[in-house]
């Protein structure tokens, strides 16, 4: 199966360094673009040698080629989308998800931008074009939570979703409560060791979250919500008293995403926990928490972040999608 990675961040890098590892997959990469340059070759590119190019050079190929270019030429079956995160408009994803899937071409994603801002409208096209759009690595990093939903817990009704979905925000409420830190003594710790984004206000003011959830939300229900619909209160405003107050009752404080179509629920917040809470989890884990009408409760815990594990999850997505669809090349 031939695949065409656009992004070469920590993701796009995680996901040539297993492609790489692990020939025996028989996922074969033709084309490779980061923000300056791309490489297309439909006979197939060894990835070390363009993460080798990428640290030597920072560029994966040649100049004044673009990530347009790999889209013109047709030569992948399926299009991993990895460049950076918009979340206002999701762009330049958004364009370059429409132009793949719009021209047959399965399209996975680590992306959020282009969910939280057009879901069902890429779901609609896929379904058009007989292709398929999957999203694994946009919600809990390693988690295989979307996988759990559409497969493994198909048939169950969904009452509602809990989770903490933000890395970041659990590494710097787990500091606090640990450490006495204040806030900005966490965060700038979180930031010191690459947790944070480079704006970190996306995770400290729920955003990041908030879309997240609004990505389960419509995976599980196709409410097709939006940003706007989220009641959203971040960690930015929390204090170090607050977690005194809390650990006096042996309980602390965890940013969680919350949904329920039945409660009419769709929130991101600080919430004050039980400290033995399944969701009271350490450093920058992620947990989503399911509860549903035949399996019980089902709680989904790991790595929320971090390229390698992020890659985990668009692998999978792409051999889900060669068992499907793919015959190998
Ligand atoms: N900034 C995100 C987090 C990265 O901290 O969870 C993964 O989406």
């Amino acid at each position: 199966m031939r695949i065409a990675v656009l992004g070469l961040g920590a993701v796009g890098k995680g996901v040539l360094r297993v492609l790489g590892e692990k020939p025996e997959l028989g996922l074969v990469l033709t084309g490779v673009a980061d923000s300056t340059s791309a490489w297309i070759d439909p006979a197939g590119i060894d990835p070390q040698t363009v993460l080798d190019r990428k640290c030597e050079t920072n560029r994966c190929g040649s100049e004044g080629r673009s990530a347009a270019d790999i889209l013109d030429s047709g030569a992948y079956d399926v299009l991993v989308e990895v460049t950076p995160t918009n979340a206002a408009t999701g762009e330049p994803a958004l364009t370059h998800i429409r132009r793949a899937l719009g021209t047959g071409h399965h399209v996975v994603t680590s992306n959020k931008g282009p969910l939280a801002a057009a879901h069902t409208e890429l779901e609609e096209l896929a379904r058009e074009q007989g292709v398929a759009l999957r999203y694994e690595a946009t919600v809990g990093g390693a988690i295989p939570v979307i996988h759990a939903i559409t497969r493994g817990l198909i048939g169950n009704k969904f009452h509602s979703i809990t989770g903490v979905l933000n890395g970041t925000c659990n590494y710097i409420l787990t500091r606090m409560d640990d450490e006495g830190l204040t806030y900005e003594q966490a965060l700038a710790e979180a930031r010191q060791l690459g947790y944070a984004e480079a704006d970190p206000t996306y995770d400290v003011r729920g955003i990041d979250a908030a879309i997240k959830l609004v990505i389960l939300a419509n995976t599980c229900w196709n409410l097709g919500v939006t940003l706007d619909d989220v009641s959203i209160t971040g960690i930015d405003g929390l204090t170090v008293d607050a977690l005194r107050l809390a650990a006096d009752q042996d309980c602390t404080i965890r940013l969680i995403g919350e949904a329920s179509p039945e409660r009419g629920l769709l929130r991101v917040a600080p919430r004050v926990l039980p400290r033995s809470h399944p969701l009271v989890i350490e450093g920058t884990l992620n947990a989503v928490m399911l509860s549903t009408d035949l399996a019980g409760e089902v709680t989904l815990m790991g790595r929320g972040a971090g390229s390698i594990e992020t890659a985990s999850a668009i692998i999978g997505d792409l051999l889900s999608i060669r068992d499907r669809f793919v015959e190998c090349r």
